[in-house]
């Protein structure tokens, strides 16, 4: 087992002794774990293949589901990728440094492993002045997977990142809780309209408004498992978010929604069976269970959005069987909160008439 070196920052001002530190660790093909506005990742070099498979193991991570490479300044792109269309250029303006990947043609500086031998390659600057100060100070890209292990929900602060990680991996940046809360949007720029494989930060309506047209992979809003053949991006076939409990989501009309959710709750506890509901502010006074967690306001789909993660742990770490989650509007953040519920729940999906 390693020793895992815990470095809390400022997330503000973070210092930079502490981030050289870091730097140091990555330069020397080392696995440091960092915040950034969505959620931590697990850096290593990305020109490097050695760290990148070293990444791979200490996540427990397939090979065939490639990490994001993250730079500090669109200026770096140009050396990691074949061609950078009009539409990237376009994208790069306007969401950048923030939660956007955008997947290129890869040039022949990224290392097979990085790219899971396809060949695109997934970039993103975020809009974290830690993970920025840590990419400036290691002189590389940095492949940054989330900072869980593989098919566990992501890790919001740095706490979560130790529970999975501790011993694995070099050291932990500390710089609190991520502010975005689910990871970014994936967009596939090699197609034409360009095709959003994973829904995440940046919204639909916002890509809509700048791109004109853009689609949505039909995984995106997927209610069951896809066939191998439509699969195009390695991270849609494995699972993902699954807490040890079985999540349950229940999708219809918000009453019925509230009303199936109790009616499953109290058939599970006659039995002795523990259940925990991942309510919203609107509806948790209506649930008794063993454990009631609220989001947020259903009003407010980026609170839901920052807590989801977070809550999923706390609930599965109550050790219920069951977690019974409510259907929020698929709009704005909704989006990428259904789709993570969704593959949490492993398409145990029930519809409330
Ligand atoms: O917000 C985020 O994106 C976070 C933070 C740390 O930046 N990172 C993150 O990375 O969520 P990860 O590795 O957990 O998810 C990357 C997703 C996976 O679904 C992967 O399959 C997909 O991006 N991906 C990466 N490279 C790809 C490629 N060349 N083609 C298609 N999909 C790709
Ligand atoms: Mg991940």
């Amino acid at each position: 087992m390693k020793q895992t070196l815990l470095l809390k920052v400022n997330p503000k001002i973070p210092e930079s002794t502490k981030i050289q530190i870091a730097a140091e660790i990555i330069r020397k093909g080392g696995l440091v774990a960092f915040p950034t506005e969505t959620v931590y990742g697990l850096g290593a070099d990305a020109l490097n293949s050695d760290s990148v498979l070293a990444l791979f193991a200490a996540k427990k991570r397939p090979l065939d589901n490639p990490p994001i490479v993250h730079v500090a300044s669109p200026h770096e792109v140009p050396r990691l990728v074949q061609e950078i269309p009009k539409k990237a250029e376009l994208l790069m303006e306007q969401f950048w440094p923030g939660p956007l990947t955008l997947l290129f043609k890869h040039s022949n500086l990224v290392p097979q492993v990085t790219t899971a031998g396809l060949d695109t390659v997934a970039v993103r600057m975020p809009k974290h002045k830690v993970a920025l100060a840590l990419i400036k100070a290691s002189g590389c890209p940095i492949a940054a997977p989330s900072a869980n292990l593989a098919g566990k929900p992501s890790p919001t602060n740095a706490q979560h990142v130790f529970e999975d990680l501790n011993g694995r991996i070099d050291a932990i940046i500390d710089g609190g809780t991520t502010s975005i809360g689910v990871e970014s949007t994936v967009v596939d720029l090699t197609v034409d309209p360009p095709i959003i494989l994973r829904p995440g930060g940046a919204t639909f309506e916002e890509l809509k408004r700048v791109l004109g047209d853009i689609k949505l992979h039909p995984f995106v809003e997927a209610q069951k498992e896809l066939p191998l053949e439509k699969i195009r991006s390695p991270g849609m076939k494995h699972r993902h978010y699954a807490p040890k409990a079985q999540v349950i989501l229940v999708e219809g009309d918000l009453e019925a929604v509230t009303c199936k959710i109790q009616e499953l709750a109290q058939s599970y506890m006659v039995k002795s069976v523990k259940v925990g509901v991942l309510a919203t502010d609107e509806t948790q006074h209506a649930y008794k269970a063993n454990v009631v967690k609220s989001l947020g306001s259903r009003f407010n789909l980026p609170a839901i959005a920052k807590n989801l993660f977070g809550s999923l742990r706390e609930v599965d770490a109550e050790n219920v069987d069951f977690i019974l989650a409510e259907e929020v509007p698929s709009e704005g953040m909704g989006l990428a909160i259904m789709n993570r519920l969704r593959k949490a729940s492993g398409y145990n999906i029930i519809k409330a008439e």
